[in-house]
């Protein structure tokens, strides 16, 4: 059974013109220009964008409407844990935002990996400040089979030697990949559990 007959309850918009695939070094440019017009994220050096295009593409995703990058996901497996999927940066240029396409790169990579690689929780960190960052991995959360979400502190601010805010780390996860009459037996347990707490 594939991740993506598995989870029934992830909704991919289609758009003929839009392609979400894996980056290449072709791409390393432009995900660092969306880095660096997002101005919000930590711009990394454009030789990182191509180390990451290079050593870490199939843990990572570009979306390309009319040939030009849109949006990107870059993530790798944590050496020390590799069934967590680390997401380290997310972004859509300013002009497609808001039409769900963050949330389709999540998607996209996350079935992609979970089913080649047995990932079952993804991880990445946001700052107090980043509210779109936020709502964008609790949204994914409640897709994925409303699976728990955990937020603590990880970076503080006194581990950056720049003023940095501090970040905290989010786990979503585990997601486990369970048939319809499973996942309805889970969430009529979950309404039961809420309606006695
Ligand atoms: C965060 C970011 C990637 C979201 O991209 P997007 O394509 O607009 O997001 P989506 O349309 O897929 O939205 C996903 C969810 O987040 C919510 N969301 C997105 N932007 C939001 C905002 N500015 N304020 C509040 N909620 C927001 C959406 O309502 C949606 O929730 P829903 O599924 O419950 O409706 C984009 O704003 C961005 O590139 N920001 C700059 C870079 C950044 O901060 N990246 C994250 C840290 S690595």
């Amino acid at each position: 059974m594939s991740a993506t007959q598995a989870i029934t309850n992830v909704q991919v918009e289609s758009d003929s013109t839009e392609r979400i695939v894996a980056p290449g070094p072709e791409h390393a440019a432009e995900m660092w220009r969306i880095a660096r017009d997002s101005v919000t994220l930590d711009l990394n050096p454009s030789y990182a964008y191509l180390v990451y295009c290079r050593d870490f593409s199939s843990t990572s995703r570009v979306a390309v409407v009319d040939g030009k990058v849109v949006g990107y996901v870059m993530g790798h497996l944590r050496p020390e844990k590799p069934h967590h999927l680390f997401v380290w940066q997310i972004a859509v240029d300013e002009s497609y935002r808001g039409h769900g396409l963050a949330g389709r790169l999540l998607d996209e990579l996350f079935g992609d990996v979970a089913a080649s690689a047995e990932v079952h929780t993804v991880e990445t960190t946001i700052t107090d400040d980043n509210e779109a960052s936020q709502k964008l991995f609790a949204s994914f959360a409640r897709r994925w089979q409303k699976a728990p979400m955990t937020v603590d502190p990880l970076f503080e601010e006194k581990h950056f030697p720049d003023g940095h805010d501090a970040e905290n780390l989010y786990e979503i996860g585990p997601i486990f990949f369970l048939d319809d009459e499973l996942l309805a037996e889970v969430e009529q347990k979950r309404e039961r559990a809420e309606s006695l707490a």
